[in-house]
């Protein structure tokens, strides 16, 4: 979480460069934000609390003068969300300034110790500590870059940050441990940042910055050093074109429009190097155990997969939850396969468990959508989503292309590829029907249903997953509470939540799921609830029918959940929030 950038470049417009490449990143945290930059007037630090436009609107962010700057969008970990512990940080001196995406874990320690020697702290951040401590450095005669590397060392967690300095006013300094930071050169202009997104269209050369590597930018020369400080020359990378697509495209909101091109983006999917998913079908049916572990929606896509797994591919496989891997890691061995799903591929609770089972001798494949990514990085086998980037917080496309990616590995197991990718491929189709279909019913569900506080989505089978799916859509955009369960476990304890009017969504398709599902839908009609349904068929139980196309068994969680997401997304609105910049969260989550 939290996006930093930082340019330097030989064209007067730094601060509206810095605050567009912001605005790309806000997604990663947007609770406050802030610019530092280095004119003829010393360091200027501009911050406030709210979204970047807020911010922008109060601070003028990007009218700020100056040659060069560092930007920060925050997503709060230590210290509450206030002006004062916005980034970017500075020194005793006002001097340094800092921007951090991190924990610095041992920032207490570091603290005590800085105010013993007479600093002067402001703020209940762990970042602070870094402009200080480099201000120790800088005073013993060290340049900015020797500083840095003579600190980041000392810092315990996880960090990328960026500093300047008005002593060495021709340069950014950056470094990273753990957290993502890139380096980007265009024409006399470098810049460094969290993601690469930020740099579309700016950069003609993209370098990834690695584990306790030093990048030292200036407009005409970037010098990058290794974790003992020798310099080190870099192979550039051409960054990525599709990348570079990051607008609204005429809708009001990212998530409507990463709904609405789930059609197009799902043959995208089927886009795969045969041979790379032969070869992972083989290990997976050769390893001893397999392990799948993800969060939050990749979680739910990895529970479809299970079950394509296993149906279709006669293997067993387990879903550990990502932050709960650790805690099974004794039983990995070089005989286990770990599947890791993330749409970001920088989710920590999923590389931490992940570094855990590649040192156990695992072999590792991963499911993302974001290339260069950190998990790319530690994994023998990557199979890439290709959905483009997705910026609004609910994971929508991604987690429709992580569900056809599963559906592709599992045939690949029967070798049966080709047919997997021409019935992806043909689904696309009904995706568009589901939407146009049901639209107009879902817009009357949310004006009947928008003032109640609790939803209970029920599915069986291979719907299970996307009844929890549709839950977790729900509340986090719309705040309202919801639960999804297997359709049999709600006479277990559940049942007992159902009064007069309470909404139960049954997902129950006319497949070998539907008599049982219908009579448990029933069975919360008899306690007074209104019964939602996303079905094929229509029944006079149902209060509200979302109406599905009629697909083969295995490809119901395709045409099933993009119902919910627009439930999900038109709930929000009618309630008043934004549903791309929920309350408290952000898209990648790289804390514990
Ligand atoms: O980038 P990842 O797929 O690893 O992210 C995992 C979860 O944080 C993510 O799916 C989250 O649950 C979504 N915001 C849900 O819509």
């Amino acid at each position: 979480m939290c996006g930093i950038i930082g340019y330097c470049g030989n064209n007067g417009k730094a601060s509206s460069i810095i605050f567009e490449g912001l605005k790309k990143m806000e997604y990663r945290g947007y609770d406050s934000s802030g610019v530092a930059m280095l004119s003829g007037d010393g360091l200027v630090v501009k911050k406030g609390v709210g979204t970047l436009e807020e911010v922008n609107k109060k601070y003028k962010l990007d009218k700020m003068p100056g040659y060069m700057g560092i930007g920060h969008t925050r997503w709060a970990t230590h210290g509450g969300v206030t002006q004062i512990n916005t980034h970017p940080h500075c020194d005793c001196k006002n001097q340094i300034a800092v921007i951090h995406n991190g924990i610095v874990d041992n920032y207490q320690e570091l603290r005590d110790d800085l105010i013993k020697k007479g600093h002067h702290l402001i703020s209940e951040t762990d970042t602070e500590v870094i402009p200080h401590k480099l201000e120790d450095e800088m005073k013993m005669g060290r340049s900015l870059e020797e500083a840095v590397m003579h600190v980041a060392p000392r810092l315990h967690g996880s960090y990328a940050f960026l500093a300047i300095s008005t002593k060495e006013p021709n340069k950014i300094v950056g470094t990273r441990k753990g957290s993502p930071l890139v380096v980007g050169l265009g024409d006399h202009k470098a810049f460094a940042a969290s993601d690469s997104l930020a740099l579309s269209g700016l950069i003609d050369q993209l370098y990834l910055l690695g584990d306790g590597e030093t990048a030292v930018l200036t407009p005409d020369k970037t010098t990058f050093y290794d974790h003992t400080g020798r310099e080190i020359h870099k192979k550039f990378i051409k960054p990525d074109v599709m990348w570079g697509e990051s607008e609204k495209g005429g809708y009001d909101y990212f998530m409507l429009k990463e709904i609405m091109e789930q059609p197009k983006t799902l043959i995208e999917a089927t886009n795969q190097d045969e041979e790379n998913f032969t070869s992972i079908a083989l290990d997976i049916l050769r390893a001893d155990h397999v392990i799948v572990t993800a969060c939050g929606s990749s979680r739910y896509a990895a529970l479809v997969g299970r079950y394509l797994i296993s149906s279709v591919g006669k293997k067993f496989a387990e879903v550990v939850m990502a932050s709960e891997f650790q805690y099974f890691a004794d039983s990995v061995d070089k005989n286990t396969l770990v599947l890791a799903v993330s749409q970001s591929g920088e989710t920590l609770d999923v590389i931490e468990g992940v570094q855990l089972a590649h040192k156990a001798g695992a072999k590792i494949v991963s499911i993302i959508n974001r290339p260069q990514s950190l998990l790319g990085e530690l994994s023998h086998h990557v199979i890439y989503l290709n959905c483009g980037p997705e910026i609004g917080v609910c994971a929508t496309k991604s987690f429709l292309n992580q569900v056809a990616v599963f559906y592709l590995l599992a045939f690949s197991m029967v070798h049966c590829f080709d047919m997997a990718v021409d019935n992806i491929r043909k689904v696309g189709k009904q995706v568009s029907k589901v939407i146009d279909w049901n639209r107009e019913e879902i817009n009357r569900i949310c004006e009947r249903y928008y003032k109640k506080n609790d939803f209970y989505f029920i599915a069986r089978g291979i719907n299970f997953a996307i009844a929890s799916e549709g839950a977790l859509k729900l509340k986090e955009i719309s705040y309202i509470h919801a639960e999804g369960m297997p359709a049999g476990e709600l006479k277990h304890g559940t049942l007992s939540l159902i009064e007069e009017g309470t909404p139960v969504l049954a997902i129950c398709p006319g497949d070998y799921t539907y008599r049982e599902t219908l009579s448990n839908a029933m069975e919360a009609k008899s306690r007074g609830a209104k019964i939602i349904a996303v079905s094929d068929e229509n029944n006079e139980i149902y209060d509200h029918w979302i109406r599905l196309p009629k697909v083969h068994e295995l490809l119901y969680p395709i045409v099933a959940v993009v119902p919910l997401q627009l439930l999900a997304y038109y709930m929000a609105i009618k309630r008043g929030h934004n549903p791309d910049m929920p309350r408290n969260l952000a898209k990648s989550v790289t804390v514990k």
